[in-house]
């Protein structure tokens, strides 16, 4: 079969991503333009602010990923987009260029769900070994959820967060610890901060959270309370040692090895609950064989939790998966391999030329 490319732009948050995938799942350009530096300056995401960026650097990034993957624009097959879910102002920036785009081309439009390009990005590097349906868990810093995964469209929620996303309250406690304010940490995320700091515990047992949900039987999660139990842990702690307001506790590597365990415990757990879901006999969602499980989202990036993830998943014969680090967080290629999972369902050629209908929702 012939190869196709998608282009696929990502602007739901803080990053403008544009990438060209091709039907056979090779990256062929890859552009992301972090807003972090910015941002990082005010303590978070102020969404006018995030628009104007990604308006000023959208026309540039997709000059770059085409020149990048040496093509012509005549040559892009189809163009995909994030239309939900996200910061509506910056979801509105990507749309609107790919809508110019698409008119200018005469090419299909393919609306992307954020969610879900995380879930399937997977498949581009393990095409053989990740067939549809699998279990996927979702980690981000906007969601947590378990879903089982049929297709592009096609996911059945097991579960999801009540609460906070578990890269939310890291970003949170991160920015309470004021790790950003060590040189090494400036311009990390609060979950990768968290993670490098962790291993500088010496005592990395000094903390412990409750388990959140511990009762409920369901897979449904909660981060609010690991955060604020985390807010009060930190505030005595400065009180012990009088911190000064603006420093850092002294042993934060203790308390982040703490945090990390307890929020890997409480995604284990869950996840623990949908395996066993789909294993029951009057359910029994992948026939004889367990499920395959995809772990997917900035959270995924996390080696510890991954680790304790696919060590849980191999206990019941699970395979598990999570997308190269590179791909796990934000950005453009994840959209385009949506897009060319898209045009691969599309097997009487319908897809849809009438942009004004697909919008930001
Ligand atoms: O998927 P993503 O890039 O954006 C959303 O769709 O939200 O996820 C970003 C989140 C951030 O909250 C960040 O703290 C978290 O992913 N994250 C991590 C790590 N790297 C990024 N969390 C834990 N450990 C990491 N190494
Ligand atoms: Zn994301």
């Amino acid at each position: 079969r012939r190869l196709s490319y998608v282009l696929g732009i990502e602007t739901s948050c803080d990053d403008t991503g544009i990438a060209i995938v091709d039907t056979a799942g090779r990256v062929r350009a890859n552009v992301l333009e972090s807003q972090q530096e910015f941002h990082t300056r005010y303590g978070g995401i102020i969404p006018p602010r995030a628009q104007d960026l990604h308006r000023a650097r959208i026309e540039s990034t997709y000059q770059r990923c085409l020149a990048e993957a040496q093509l012509q624009p005549e040559e892009l097959a189809a163009i995909a987009v994030t239309t939900r879910p996200g910061l509506p102002m910056s979801l509105l920036v990507g749309l609107r260029f790919a809508r110019h785009l698409t008119r200018r081309l005469q090419k299909p439009l393919l609306p992307v769900h954020h969610m879900e390009a995380h879930a399937l990005q997977a498949r581009m590097e393990h095409p053989k070994e990740i067939r549809f349906p699998f279990l996927c868990l979702l980690a981000s810093g906007g969601h947590c959820q378990l879903a089982v995964v049929h297709g592009p469209g096609r996911l059945a929620l097991l579960g999801q967060t009540l609460d906070d996303a578990p890269g939310e309250a890291f970003d949170k406690i991160g920015r309470r610890l004021r790790l950003h304010i060590l040189p090494e940490y400036r311009l990390w995320n609060g979950g990768r901060a968290i993670e490098h700091a962790a291993l500088l515990a010496s005592n990395p047992l000094a903390y412990e959270f409750p388990l959140p949900l511990a009762q409920q039987r369901n897979c449904n999660f909660s981060f609010a309370g690991i955060k604020n139990n985390s807010f009060r842990a930190i505030k005595t702690r400065e009180r012990e040692e009088l911190t000064p307001p603006d420093g850092v506790i002294s042993n934060y590597g203790d308390f982040c090895a703490g945090l990390l365990r307890a929020v890997s415990r409480h995604l284990m757990h869950r996840t623990q609950r949908a395996i066993e879901y789909c294993l029951l006999p009057n359910v029994r969602l992948f026939g004889d064989a367990p499920p395959t499980l995809i772990m997917s989202g900035g959270v995924a990036n996390n080696d510890v939790i991954y680790a304790n993830i696919a060590h849980l998943a191999a206990q019941y014969g699970c395979r598990s998966f999570r997308p190269s680090k590179r791909y796990c967080s934000d950005n453009g290629v994840m959209i385009a391999w949506h897009g060319v999972e898209q045009l691969m369902q599309d097997k009487e050629g319908s897809l849809r030329f009438d942009y004004d209908h697909i919008d930001i929702q």
